[in-house]
């Protein structure tokens, strides 16, 4: 039997214990979390993540605090946001929801956040310390932080002998998520557009990590039987079955076809998406611990 990851159960036990470590701090320290979420310009899409962002905060008993900033604001503007949330005390999280408007430049920006605030875990000082190996002392971007509590709830801490492969090599999402694997001890293979017979190189996998953005890419026969199977993949398709001009979400992975061949899978809506809010949560809790000077729990 195949076991499907709820990854919605799985996040709720992770914002539990956010919401536990929240009131300890406050209680033991006198510090109440404090998130500030910034949005450029008008995307629905992005306003909607944006929102349940606020809304995740304030239900973990934070101060949550959101800047909605018209989409003509300059990268000056935006800069001097950034300088006054690292300066405010009361903040602990920054969080810069990408993609910004096209006449911005994003990385300045995100290197402008205090590596300490960047709950993203996308400032090169994070990106650095997860490459040389520091898990504990820098922020772990939240997607594959989120994936990694999947391995390690099917597979526990050690992977060692284990053959992991990622599909995708983006700052966000793919080399992170390798980096957190071979810090388990997996032996890993970091896949892309440009390797040589995917199919095969999947079909080794213990631990098949899909991040493409290519919808049901992932067959059956790339999967090796018993593997675990985790799609990161968030991909709206037309879904006439639905009714004229219906949609659906789909993952990078088919999921009815590999469900029949992997020993674990997760869902797309469902699986890893969930959780990348509830690891948001707990790097934001992370660091008003580590503002405090106190010894973070871990999620
Ligand atoms: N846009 C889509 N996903 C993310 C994310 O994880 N962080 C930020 N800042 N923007 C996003």
């Amino acid at each position: 039997m195949t076991i499907i990851i709820d990854g919605k159960q799985v996040a709720a036990s992770v914002i539990d214990a956010v919401k536990a470590a929240a009131r300890a701090l406050e209680v033991d320290a006198g510090v109440r979390t404090g998130l500030a979420v910034v949005i450029v310009g008008d995307d629905p899409a992005s306003h909607a993540y944006v929102s349940s962002k606020s809304r995740m905060a304030k239900e973990c008993g934070f101060i949550s605090v959101q800047h909605t900033l018209p989409v003509e604001t300059t990268q000056e503007q935006l800069a001097a946001l950034v300088e006054t949330l690292n300066r405010d005390d009361t903040i602990h999280g920054i969080l810069v929801q990408l993609p910004l408007p096209r006449h911005l430049n994003s990385e300045p920006i995100i290197q402008a956040i205090l590596p300490e605030k960047d709950v993203d875990g996308l400032h090169v000082v994070n990106a650095g310390k997860l490459a040389t190996g520091d898990l504990e002392g820098g922020l772990l971007s939240c997607t594959p932080a989120g994936a990694m509590v999947f391995v390690r709830r099917t597979h526990g801490e050690d992977l060692s002998g284990l053959n992991a492969v990622v599909i995708g090599r983006s700052n966000l999402f793919g080399k992170p998520m390798a980096q957190l694997l071979l810090a388990a001890n997996a032996t890993v293979t970091t896949a892309h557009s440009r390797t040589k017979d995917l199919p095969a190189v999947c079909r080794n996998a213990d631990i098949l990590v899909a991040a493409v953005g290519r919808p049901q890419m992932v067959k059956a026969d790339w999967v090796k039987p018993g593997a675990t199977v985790i799609d990161v993949g968030i991909n709206r398709v037309p879904a006439p079955d639905r009714g004229e001009g219906k949609s659906r979400l789909v993952g990078d992975v088919d999921f009815e076809d590999c469900v029949r061949v992997a020993a674990v899978i997760t869902p797309v809506p469902g699986g890893v998406g969930p959780m990348t809010i509830a690891m948001l949560m707990a790097n934001t809790v992370i660091a008003a611990y580590r503002s405090a000077g106190r010894k973070p729990p871990k999620f």
